[in-house]
Order: structure tokens, then sequence, then C-alpha cells
């Protein structure tokens, strides 16, 4: 899995252009499902099919969201530096200083117009990407191209270090699912969705056109396991995080006791999630149409929407455990 975490983190896939992160993915789940399309926004939506053809099968939507944060050129100035604007839940201080790439290949280093006020959270507005050009004319970025942090994918053993864990490491989770599945009473939509960093909006559409009895986000969530974090129960190889709660949604109670018992059979460790701040595509799922019964779960992880997030390789195939688990066997949730 790490292989393809890495191939997956260092694709280029701000909201809105997944692309590259979409062909990544198809030639992983082709020769695993049964039927593979693509949406008008983008969605990749693969589906796994009852083993046996079966009535009483259930209609289930797993999601993870292909894209990640990033930049998007607001303005060029006299001078060559770009001016931007957020793409998702960027933080000022998490972006100066960082490296960037555009989609066209062009690099940048993000400076400060402030610099005497460093030790204050940059604003957007007061940053400007330098690409090296020396003047407007010069400047290889346009108004409307989009970056991404630029950052290598860091092996530290135990732990992993990239750029858009958040979520290509439940991309790759939801993978691994798929191909850990060897048979299913259920009807499985793998769904590999669209900006999910400005609201959720490829999973909207996805569980309109899906229409699922059951909707399982899988994404990361922060933790509260380090010097400056909020405090919450969440800490790296602790096991899957299973979501009771975020600033979007309440995880339906049935699908949380469903998540529960599967872990404890299956001795899979396993955290209660309390998110005090940030939301998934569940939400989109649980309010689509009339209604998806819904829940996540999560994998914990540390420096959300950095250029450097970090997971724990056991909690990934902790969660791909338990994913198979739930997912292999009649589920019970009426
Ligand atoms: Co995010
Ligand atoms: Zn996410």
């Amino acid at each position: 899995m790490k292989e393809l975490l890495k191939q997956l983190t260092q694709a280029f896939g701000t909201s809105g252009y997944e692309s590259a992160v979409r062909d990544l993915i198809l030639s992983e789940i082709k020769p695993l499902a049964d039927e593979v399309r693509v949406d008008a926004l983008g969605n990749l939506i693969a589906r796994k099919k009852p083993t046996k053809a079966d009535k009483s099968a259930k209609r289930i939507m797993l999601a993870a969201h292909m894209d990640e944060i990033g930049l998007i050129a607001s303005h060029i100035d006299k001078n060559g530096f770009v001016r931007f604007t957020n793409v998702g839940g960027v933080f000022g201080r998490y972006t100066l200083g960082a490296r960037v790439r555009f989609a066209n290949g062009v690099k940048g280093v993000v400076g400060y117009d402030n610099l005497e006020r460093f030790h204050e959270a940059p604003p957007m507005n007061k940053m400007y990407i330098d690409v090296g050009a020396a003047s407007k004319e010069d400047c290889p970025v346009k108004v409307g191209d989009v970056a991404a942090f630029e950052q290598a994918f860091t092996d530290m053993g135990e732990r992993l270090v990239a750029k858009s864990l958040d979520d290509r490491a439940g991309v790759a989770v939801l993978i691994e699912t798929l191909r850990a599945i060897k048979s299913t009473p259920n009807d499985l939509y793998f769904v590999f969705t669209t900006q999910e960093e400005v609201g959720s909006r490829g999973a909207g559409v996805a569980a309109y056109g899906v229409e699922p009895e059951l909707g399982i986000a899988v994404d990361v969530t922060p933790t509260g396991d380090t010097p400056a974090s909020l405090k919450m129960e969440m800490e790296l190889g602790k096991g899957p995080c299973i979501k009771f709660r975020d600033t979007g949604m309440l995880s339906d109670p049935r699908v949380i006791e469903w998540m529960i018992q599967t872990a404890e059979k299956s001795k899979i460790p396993y955290q209660r999630e309390v998110l005090l701040a940030g939301s998934t595509d569940a939400r989109e799922m649980q309010i689509s149409r009339a209604g998806v019964i819904s829940g996540a779960v999560s994998i914990p992880c540390r420096y959300v929407h950095s250029a450097s997030e970090m997971v724990d390789v056991s909690d990934l195939q902790n969660t791909v455990k338990l994913l198979t688990a739930m997912l292999s066997k009649p589920v019970q949730v009426k």
C-alpha cells in the first residue's frame, strides 16, 4: 500500500482538477470492479455487484475524495509575482514558505508582504507566489491557474508523511478494500469523489445518481495527540476512528453500531471520534434525495491541510480490515 499511496499523493489534484488522480485509480480498480463510470462532475463510480443475485442486497455507497486543497491565481503584478486565493481550507501558516506546483508544471515558492509581522498568521491577500519571473509579461502563470503543494513523500517506517494524504489515504484504503473483498451479498458502489474540499460538491451529485440505502465516507480526521492540538480523543496508531459527530453531521447510530460490532467481533482496534471542526462527504450523502442512513470511518492524521500530513500504516491496514469485514456480510442496519 505504501507504493500506491506514494503515487496517489504525488499526483496533482486540486478541487475540480482531479483527472490525474482519477486515471491512477482507474488503472488500479478496472480489473476489480464489475462496472466503472465517470459522471459529469468527474466522480469515479466503481460498482461491485452482489456475488450471488439477491433481491435483499443493500445498495451501499463508499466515498473517498480525490481532490486536495490548493491555490488559484487571482492577479499577476507588474513584477511577475502571482497573487492568489484559496481553493478549500488553506491555512496561511502552512502556506507561507511552501513550494507549490501549478497544473501546467510551473513551480513557485510562497512569500509574504509583511515579513516584519511574520509571527502572525499571514492572510492570503498578503502573500504571493514567486515563480522566478521578472515581469508580468515574463510570468508563465495566468489568472485562473491552480496550484497544489509540492512536497516529497517520506517513508518513516510505521509513519508516512506527504501532501494530500487528505484524502488519498482514504482513496488507497477504498482501493485495497475493493481488492480484499472476495465475495459480498451487497451491491457496493466505491465512489472516488471530486470537490470535497470546497464543500463536498461531487459526493452530493454522486449520491443522487447512485441512490444508496447506506452511505459511508472514508476520510482523514485530525488528531488530539500533538502538543498544539485541540483536546480530542483521536490518536495516530490506535485504529480507525468511528465518527459520531463533526460540524456537518451526526452519524446515524445504526451505522455506528454496525461499525463497532464488526470491529469488536473481528478484534480490530477502533477509536470513537467526535471531531470539533470539519466535515466530510458523509454529510452530503446523508442529506441527499429523501435522506440516506450514513456514517464515516476516519483515518487519524496529523497536520491536516499542511504540505506534510502524517498517517500511521497500521491505521490504514486496520481501516481496510474493518471495511472489508463490514461489507462482506449481510448488513443488519434497518
Ligand atoms: Co480536507
Ligand atoms: Zn478530506
